[in-house]
């Protein structure tokens, strides 16, 4: 970071103008702020997010930047809280709980003059599996501090990292991108096509990861940080925002705390304003990797027409081992992809939680038998025994298909 180097630019060409882009958004966006980089109180204006967004050059990038920051009064200036703790400029919520701006057009994160539109420095993408989050849809950001650079965990460069925990190894898998202090992710959800609620996942510390959720305004111009917790009728349905530890207990320290951003899960095309590209090919021409990561072949959609066992993995992988995994909440079980069938604990395995609960079927998975899997019926579930455990309300039609399916589908117990 010491001299500041700017982010390489693509080349030109493929802008990073997200969907229904804000105008000017082609050519390579370049950082280039020669800063140390946003670290707290690196000071203001130059410190944005580095991936410089829409703009065409380093020059309109600063421009793009300070009229970023202006809304973003309240976030600079506390680097006296500790130092520790990520509050610079740029996409931020000011970590001083009493000094959170409380609207999204104060963080730095969304045009402050339309908050529908995210600030030119963020990075759009899309994941190959989602989380499914009762049919609303979802927009993905990704806001990187200046100069830093993402590392993805590389089994055969840093063979050290791969050992198990307590050998000294990382939680989080082969392809999780580490993102670097300073880094904040924005997730937008849409329901009907109206924006409803807006989360922001920072990376604060070396240790630390918070999350807030900001509930748009009916009339859709701006969104308010949420305390805690909220339910709310939208429609036929009951939203739930979440509240800051319910963040933190599906962004779990074992699964790395940014879930979405894996190689797995980033390798696919993503619709650029300057036109379709991969998002390891722009991630990687913009520089923001540490060292180029090898290819990991992407997740299968869970709805596209590839083969169903590996859908219905990359479903459970997205949607439950989350919590489902070594290291995390119910660790005895691991639902990720990469578990071989016999490895993941389920097949004719006697539930460990709630047996008083005489309702709840007593085996995890029963092949051929989704009726009598705990998988299937927590999934079924609207209240009491649901699945996810956290967040959601509304069951996936689509997904407990996919699994009752694959259940089906399963002849015998390895
Ligand atoms: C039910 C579990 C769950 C809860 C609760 C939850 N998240 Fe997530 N979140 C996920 C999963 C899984 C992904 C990745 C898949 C996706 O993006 O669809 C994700 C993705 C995100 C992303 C995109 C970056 C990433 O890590 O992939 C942001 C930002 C985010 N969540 C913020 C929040 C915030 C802030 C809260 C609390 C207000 C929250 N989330 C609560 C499960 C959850
Ligand atoms: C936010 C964390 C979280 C997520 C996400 C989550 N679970 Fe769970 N799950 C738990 C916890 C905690 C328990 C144990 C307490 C309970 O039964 O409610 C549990 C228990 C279970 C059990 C019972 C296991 C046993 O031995 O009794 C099954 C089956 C299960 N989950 C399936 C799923 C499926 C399928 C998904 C995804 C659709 C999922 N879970 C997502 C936290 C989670």
């Amino acid at each position: 970071m010491a001299g500041g180097t700017p982010l390489a630019g693509s080349g030109g060409g493929s802008g990073m103008a997200t969907q229904g882009g804000s105008g000017g958004s082609s050519g390579a966006p370049v950082a280039g702020t020669g800063g140390e980089g946003g670290r707290a109180g690196a000071g203001a204006g130059g410190g944005m997010g580095g991936l410089g967004g829409m703009s065409g050059s380093a020059g309109a990038n600063s421009a793009g930047a300070a009229s970023g920051a202006s809304g973003t009064s309240g976030a600079s200036g506390t680097a006296g809280a500790g130092g520790l703790v990520y509050s610079g400029p740029g996409c931020s919520v000011p970590v001083r709980e009493n000094d959170e701006p409380m609207l999204l057009s104060q963080t730095g994160c969304v045009d402050p003059t339309d908050p529908t539109k995210p600030a030119d420095t963020l990075v759009p993408y899309d994941v190959n599996s989602p989380l499914w989050s009762d049919g609303a849809a979802k927009e993905r950001y990704l806001s990187l501090p200046t100069g830093a650079k993402i590392q993805v965990k590389d089994c055969s460069a840093e063979p050290d990292t791969c050992k198990s925990v307590d050998d000294g190894g990382t939680a989080e898998d082969e392809g999780h991108w580490d993102l670097p202090v300073g880094t904040t992710l924005v997730k937008v959800f849409l329901l009907g096509g109206a924006r409803i609620e807006t989360r922001l996942l920072m990376h604060v510390s070396d240790t630390q990861w918070r999350g807030y959720s900001y509930e748009w305004n009916e009339a859709g111009t701006d969104a308010t940080l949420l305390p805690d917790q909220k339910d709310k009728v939208i429609g036929a349905q009951t939203w739930h925002y979440p509240s800051r530890s319910q963040c933190l207990a599906c962004h779990t320290e074992g699964a790395g705390r940014s879930l979405g951003p894996t190689t797995a899960q980033m390798n696919r095309d993503y619709a650029y304003a300057g036109g379709a590209m991969n998002q390891l090919d722009k991630f990687e021409a913009l520089g923001a990797f540490d060292h180029v990561p090898p290819r990991i072949a992407p997740y299968p959609s869970p709805s596209g027409d590839g083969e169903l066992d590996a859908r219905a993995r990359s479903y459970l992988h997205a949607n439950c081992a989350i919590c489902h995994r070594p290291g995390a909440t119910v660790s005895d079980m691991d639902l990720r992809f990469e578990t071989p069938f016999a490895g993941m604990a389920l097949c004719n395995q006697v539930i460990t939680a709630n047996e008083d609960d005489l309702t709840l079927p007593r085996l995890r998975l029963v092949p051929g038998d989704p009726t009598n899997s705990s998988l299937s019926y927590r999934m079924h579930a609207s209240t009491g025994q649901r699945m996810p455990k956290l967040g959601s309300n509304v069951v996936d039609a689509d997904g407990t298909a996919l699994i009752d399916q694959w259940i089906t589908s399963i002849t015998s117990c390895p």
